[in-house]
């Protein structure tokens, strides 16, 4: 088979590694892929909003599975144009991307099948959202409404903080439209999971659970980021509790999405909180997470391609997993979540040893060096028979080819160490 994948960041890295050793594979295309990619796919320079170009593409090369890695496709409807074409895709379609891409959406589907979430209202008026902020007091939690790429989210422990952060949002216009709707939500407390599935209508196939790291830096301070790290399993958060969140959640959510006329297909992601009261729902994606897929697919012990095109043929996929702990850290551009300067120069990448992934996000080949192209600039996962062990790897390893540019948090995995008193 030739197979497509739409996109050129860590997760879509990890995506077309995986995808590789698929033994259906014959030919395996990026687009946009990047320079990192490189090595495990071909990459073609088509813009993943391009979808008349992707589709032309797939078209002309035979492609027989397309998968798409960033929302903004899915949201912005690339799944319609490639079936209305006739092409094979796994993603969700723009009315079901929603889920993502609306939070409004998502928490008026939660309320309606009673989904566990936090309260939440949702204003389009300033004053009315700050009266409203004056009336609930904090801790309390504001969203931007549309797509802010996990920036867009801000947690206020006191009520200064989130009179601020309202303005931020709706006056400043921080966020442009996607901050015209605001979101003002319960502040959950709890250990946070991220609880993937395959989906297609009303089949559900959980993926290995992991945990992200959104704060920029170690002790979970400073702001929120895309995730700075993450690690499968998370052995705090028991197997009962993730049956427990499929029953009560991920089930429902796609059988509600399918009687409400917008069935989903494609990743379902459930950013999740263990509150005292059992798992509840902190947002939804529709894909893969990133930088989960980065340690979640490198346990699948199952060809990820055979899964999809059993789930995509309506058959619940046999989804094996390793034992193994994955720990993934991000290697970012000093300033990020803030601006930072492109350009600057890594370390010798190549000298990595082979049991480290390197799973390349904002980077960029020049000539023999490897320099820095986005704020997540790459992200190294070791897999171990022990999380300590693992991370210690991946800490020697970004040590080794980080420069002054950049930065990594080095106690990824921190919960599952205290939480067993290590
Ligand atoms: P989101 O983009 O919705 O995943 O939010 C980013 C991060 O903000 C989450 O991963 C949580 O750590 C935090 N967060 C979001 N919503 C809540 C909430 N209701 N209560 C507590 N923390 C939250
Ligand atoms: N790691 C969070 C996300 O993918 O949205």
């Amino acid at each position: 088979m030739n197979i497509l994948i739409v996109g050129g960041g860590g997760r879509e890295h990890a995506m077309a590694w995986k995808a590789a050793q698929s033994p259906k594979v014959d030919k395996l295309y990026a687009a946009p892929g990047s320079d990192g990619m490189a090595s495990v796919a071909e990459c073609v320079p088509i813009d993943v909003m391009d979808f008349e170009g992707l589709a032309a593409f797939a078209i002309n090369h035979h492609v027989d599975l397309t998968l798409v890695g960033p929302e903004q496709p899915l949201v912005g409807g690339i799944v319609d144009y490639f079936l209305k074409q006739g092409l094979k895709v796994f993603g969700p379609s723009k009315v079901a991307a929603q889920i993502e891409g609306s939070k409004s959406f998502a928490k008026a589907l939660m309320e309606k099948y009673k989904i566990p979430t936090s309260h939440y209202q949702s204003f389009t008026d300033y004053q009315e959202a700050s009266d409203y902020l004056q009336k609930v007091g904090a801790p309390i939690v504001l969203k931007a409404d549309g797509l802010a790429a996990g920036k867009g989210v801000i947690v206020a422990l006191t009520l200064a903080e989130a009179e601020q952060g309202l303005k931020t949002l709706m006056k400043d216009k921080k966020f442009a439209e996607a901050g015209a709707r605001v979101v003002i939500e319960e502040y959950l407390e709890g250990d946070e999971f991220s609880l993937m599935a395959l989906v297609n209508g009303s089949t559900v196939a959980p993926l290995a659970i992991a945990q992200d790291h959104k704060r920029a830096y170690e002790e979970d301070k400073g702001p929120n980021t895309g995730g700075m790290g993450a690690y499968s399993p998370v052995p705090q958060i028991s197997q009962k509790i993730v049956d427990e969140a499929v029953q009560t959640i991920l089930k429902p959510a796609a059988d509600s999405m399918v009687l409400d006329g917008c069935p989903f297909t494609g990743v379902l992601y459930a950013g999740l909180m263990l509150t005292k009261n059992g798992p509840k729902v902190i947002e939804f994606n529709c894909r893969f997470g990133d930088p989960e897929t980065q340690v979640v697919l490198p346990r699948m012990e199952s060809d990820l391609i055979q899964v999809v095109l059993d789930i995509l043929n309506g058959e619940q996929p046999e989804l094996l997993w390793s034992d193994q702990t994955a720990v993934g850290t991000v290697l970012a551009s000093k300033g990020y979540p803030g601006s930072y300067p492109k350009g600057k120069k890594l370390g010798n990448l190549e000298a990595l040893s082979d049991d480290a992934l390197l799973f390349h996000a904002g980077t960029k080949k020049s000539g023999a060096d490897w320099l820095t192209n986005g704020g997540r600039v790459l992200l190294v996962t070791r897999l171990g028979d022990d999380l300590r062990a693992a991370r210690d790897a991946v800490n020697r390893d970004l040590e080794s080819i980080a420069t002054d540019n950049v930065f990594f948090r080095k106690d990824i995995g921190h919960r599952a160490l205290e939480a067993a008193g290590k």
